[in-house]
């Protein structure tokens, strides 16, 4: 099934090109588009003057008054209306530039416009709702004039092409080791999060502070079982040279069920339910369940019908890989590097539901097993070039993983800057992930300053952000002195209130009006002292 193979990704510009990364993809399927069969591109005179910075050479702007991931996409593609289409493709996704599709959102929109890359479903963060605007989005692109090689080209330039490197993308993962998990909640918890440990020593990969792993999961085989039964086939029937268990357990997404599994549905049952079907393939939501149909809930919506194992399969989606924030330092471990990963379980109906990675990696791994896993480049999240420089970091919940990883860093190199670390999370007897640690690291100095939220040991919440303006003036003094400032974890809430907070200390204490102070954090995420890794 050829769908579910990823496809490599071509890159001819090298990392080292005067370009930013966007130049670089945009580039990248430029001339894949132009690639003859020796390796070699011929251009034209006006595909060369595209070649210079900048010069997409569609009118483009290069605002992006779309990028902000609280918007919803009805907004976000109002705000992009009458731009280049690749820009209305970068509107359509959640703007979290998470990594997951192995781009930031500008340069995904620019490979699918430049055809360098096929795969309109990699958006997690957007999930349907962007797969379907980028859908429509590219049928427009089939009627648009694409500029094409002309036969009296300049003098043909040789470039190689490179897959990337074994470990560093999606498209090339490696084998890592599981090697141990531990729960970092105790008794009376409402939260589950592990600290997870990998041995990297056998793949050979190493990383950098602020760096997120990329881990491919396998589905629960009591789910897959369960899907088999009721599609009534065998579990050893083959599927394209695996076992139907196999191809359900390690291939394709169980949840939520894509359009074509609704479309395959419509052409196999008739009446009413074949409306329905129709209907749900075209995001309708006839029965208002839709955002609640994974696979195994459209089996069950429409029981009668039972497809052929082979096309039930095809219909579904391929399995995605799942990014999460090193809470290691390879300076500190080389070799090794561990995640802070909280379980994701829900019930619908009378139905339990698994987060694919997260309760793979908290019940469905063994220590000693393999799994594929690559190295995700941070692009603007790193600990300060200078080691002098202070840094202050916001990380509620599983958002202290960077910061983890960034102490130990420091703490591993030397690095003479002060630490300022805010934590937060439900309760303190039950949810201080790394309490021992981090009060040690306080003890020995490496952590300046440790302030602690806890949002459910009092009758009102309590968050960061409200131990952020109790000491306000003294983060204003840390950010007058040069320190950079991070935030990690929930971008939908939590990372807009933070930044909130920020504007108001600012004002209050660095005296300037609100306008003023919402420059002067625009300053510093330009600057690039304030880096935020949300999800
Ligand atoms: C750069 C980056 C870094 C990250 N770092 C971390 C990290 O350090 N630690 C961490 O734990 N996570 C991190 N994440 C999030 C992580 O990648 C996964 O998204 C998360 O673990 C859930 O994945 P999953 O496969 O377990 O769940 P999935 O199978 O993807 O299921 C999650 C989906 O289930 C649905 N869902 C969840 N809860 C409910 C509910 N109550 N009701 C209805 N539907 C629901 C939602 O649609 C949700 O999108 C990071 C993400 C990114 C992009
Ligand atoms: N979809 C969502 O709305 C949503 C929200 C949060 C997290 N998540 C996801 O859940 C996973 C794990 O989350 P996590 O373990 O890191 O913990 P978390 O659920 O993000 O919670 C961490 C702490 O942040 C608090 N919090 C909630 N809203 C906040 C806000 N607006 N500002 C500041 N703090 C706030 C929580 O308080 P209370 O819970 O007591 O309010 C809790 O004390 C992540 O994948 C994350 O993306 C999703």
């Amino acid at each position: 099934m050829n769908q579910i193979t990823p496809a490599a990704k071509i890159e001819i510009i090298p990392p080292s090109a005067p370009f930013s990364e966007a130049q670089r993809s945009w580039l990248n399927g430029f001339f894949a588009g132009l690639l003859t069969t020796d390796g070699t591109v011929a251009l034209s005179p006006e595909q060369g003057a595209m070649l210079l910075p900048g010069a997409a050479g569609d009118g483009d702007d290069g605002e992006t008054p779309w990028h902000d991931q609280t918007l919803p996409i009805a907004d976000r593609m109002k705000l992009a209306e009458g731009r280049p289409l690749r820009r209305r493709m970068m509107a359509a996704m959640a703007q979290q530039d998470c990594g997951q599709c192995g781009y930031n959102c500008s340069d995904y929109s620019d490979a699918i416009a430049s055809k360098s890359e096929a795969r309109l479903n990699l958006c997690v963060p957007g999930g349907k709702e962007t797969a379907r605007m980028l859908k429509s989005l590219y049928e427009e692109l089939g009627n648009a004039n694409v500029p094409a090689a002309s036969p009296t080209s300049v003098p043909a330039v040789a470039v190689s092409t490179t897959i990337s490197e074994p470990g560093r993308s999606r498209d090339n993962p490696v084998d890592a080791i599981f090697v141990s998990r531990r729960l970092l909640n105790k008794k009376g918890s409402e939260k589950e999060t592990w600290h997870i440990e990998f041995d990297l020593s056998t793949a050979g990969l190493d990383y950098v502070v602020g760096d997120s792993f990329g881990i491919f999961a396998k589905n629960d085989l009591g789910l897959v079982d369960q899907i088999i039964a009721l599609l009534g086939a065998s579990h050893t029937t083959m599927v394209n040279g695996k076992t139907l268990r196999q191809a359900l357990v390690e291939d394709v997404s169980l949840s939520p069920a894509p359009d074509s599994l609704f479309e395959l549905f419509s052409y196999l049952t008739g009446g009413k339910q074949r409306e329905k079907a129709r209907a749900l393939a075209q995001g309708e939501d006839p029965d208002g369940d839709a955002a609640t149909l994974d696979v195994m809930a459209v089996l069950q919506k429409f029981s009668g019908v039972r497809p052929h194992p082979e096309s039930f399969i095809e219909a579904l989606e391929p399995l995605q890989p799942r990014l999460y924030s090193i809470s290691s330092s390879h300076n500190a471990t080389p070799g090794k590097l561990s995640l802070t990963v909280d379980s994701v379980r829900y019930v619908i109906g009378k139905r339990r539901r698994l987060g694919l990675a997260s309760t793979f990696l908290a019940e469905r791994i063994n220590p000693g097993d393999a799994l594929k896993v690559y190295v995700q480049k941070a692009h603007g999240f790193a600990l300060p070039q200078d080691p002098r420089t202070p840094i202050v970091m916001i990380g509620p919940g599983t958002g202290i993983a960077p910061f983890r990883a960034f102490l130990l860093d420091r703490r591993a190199t030397g690095a003479p800057g002060k630490n300022w670390l805010f934590f937060g999370h439900q309760r303190s007897d039950c949810d201080f992930f790394y309490q021992d640690e981090l009060n040690a690291m306080k003890t020995s100095g490496l952590l300046t300053r440790l302030s602690l939220a806890w949002s459910r040991d009092g009758a009102k919440k309590f968050y960061v952000q409200d131990r952020m303006r109790e000491v306000g003036r003294e983060l204003w003094t840390w950010l007058a002195d040069g320190a950079n400032l991070y935030i990690c974890g929930d971008a939908k809430r939590m990372a807009k209130d933070v930044e909130a907070a920020l504007v108001d200390i600012v004002a209050q204490f660095g005296a300037r009006s609100t306008d003023e102070a919402i420059s002067f954090v625009a300053e510093l995420k330009k600057k690039g002292r304030f880096q935020q890794d949300v999800y």
